[in-house]
């Protein structure tokens, strides 16, 4: 996990009753941090990562109105959102499911960058590059084209694995991210003729009409909420036959929700529902699972979409 994020309140009491705090917490004293953390938001009221950290032991503790509260007045103090206290709101279900906070993906890799690939591939079993690749060779074998593609653009690209998992069958890559440390990594692979910090959507938006013949997105669409602007857009931007290959996270409903994880899943109708949409037609949808979780493999797709 990526180191944890601490804004200081600028008091520096606060500050010691938050440290102290955190100390309690992780020795499971929760109902004593608790208590030290009210003190150091009277102390400074608009201390973020105290309400935050209030908020994640009310929500452990079972107290859903007080973590509401604790979670709201977080953002308040934080207008940008850098701890995603709006993600917790969503999943306590006090508010709708909206879009993530950017500045909490980017604060978030960011701090994940320089431990990523270890965390990611050796804790987690992460294996997304290596089941979009499957995957995309498998429907260009269905369709007998070859597996040889001009132009790539790689959606919410990281470090770089999907583009070396692609590397000899992509003539040119382009990367968009969040986050500038996990581009700054993405560079050091030399895999890429272009990679721009930026949200996924709008950098897809600066790209002329048919100029790509494949787009991916591994472990990125968790991400986001909606996927019908992404999708749309990757439909614009891709030439008649080329292809989106991208994994999600799923569930058994219907619809998005926000999982434990505090990633969206997509149901499976959902996503096909979207595909359809951009004007897409869905060549492969797969139940597979990208990471795991506790050991155990988090519920996931793998979607192939074709232009025609
Ligand atoms: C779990 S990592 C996966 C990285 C890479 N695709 C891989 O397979 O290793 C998710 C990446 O998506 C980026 N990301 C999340 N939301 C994004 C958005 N809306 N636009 C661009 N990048 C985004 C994050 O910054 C992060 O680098």
């Amino acid at each position: 996990m990526p180191a944890r994020l601490f804004l200081s309140s600028g008091d520096l009491v606060a500050d010691r009753r938050f440290e102290f705090a955190r100390d309690l917490q992780l020795k499971g004293d929760l109902a004593a941090a608790a208590d030290l953390l009210l003190q150091a938001t009277e102390l400074a009221p608009n201390f973020a990562s105290a309400w935050f950290t209030l908020g994640e032991i009310r929500a452990g503790l079972g107290q859903r109105d007080a973590a509401v509260a604790a979670f709201r007045n977080a953002r308040a103090a934080d207008p940008d959102d850098r701890h995603g206290a709006s993600l917790h709101l969503m999943r306590l279900g006090a508010e709708e499911i909206a879009a993530m906070p950017q500045a909490y993906v980017q604060t978030l890799f960011d701090q994940y960058a320089r431990r990523f690939e270890a965390a990611l591939v050796d804790d987690l079993g992460y294996r997304g590059p290596s089941l979009l690749f499957k995957a995309v060779l498998t429907v260009r074998s269905a369709a007998k084209k070859p597996a040889f593609f001009k132009r790539a653009i790689d959606l919410g690209c990281g470090t770089g694995l999907a583009a070396g998992a692609f590397a000899k069958e992509v003539d040119r890559f382009t990367g968009f991210d969040l986050s500038p440390k996990m581009i700054e990594w993405a560079r050091a692979t030399a895999l890429y003729a272009e990679l721009e910090v930026a949200d996924m959507v709008r950098g897809l938006r600066g790209q002329p009409d048919s100029s790509a013949d494949l787009v991916l997105a591994a472990d990125a669409m968790v991400y986001l909420a909606d996927l019908a602007p992404v999708l749309n857009e990757a439909g614009r931007v891709l030439i008649p036959g080329g292809l989106v290959a991208f994994t999600a996270e799923t569930h058994e409903g219907d619809g998005v929700i926000i999982g434990g994880g505090l990633r969206y899943a997509h149901g499976a109708n959902y996503v096909r529902a979207t595909i359809a949409s951009a004007g897409l037609t869905l060549a492969h949808l797969e139940d597979l699972s990208a990471r795991n979780e506790d050991d155990v493999p988090v519920p996931g797709l793998v979607a192939v979409a074709v232009k025609s």
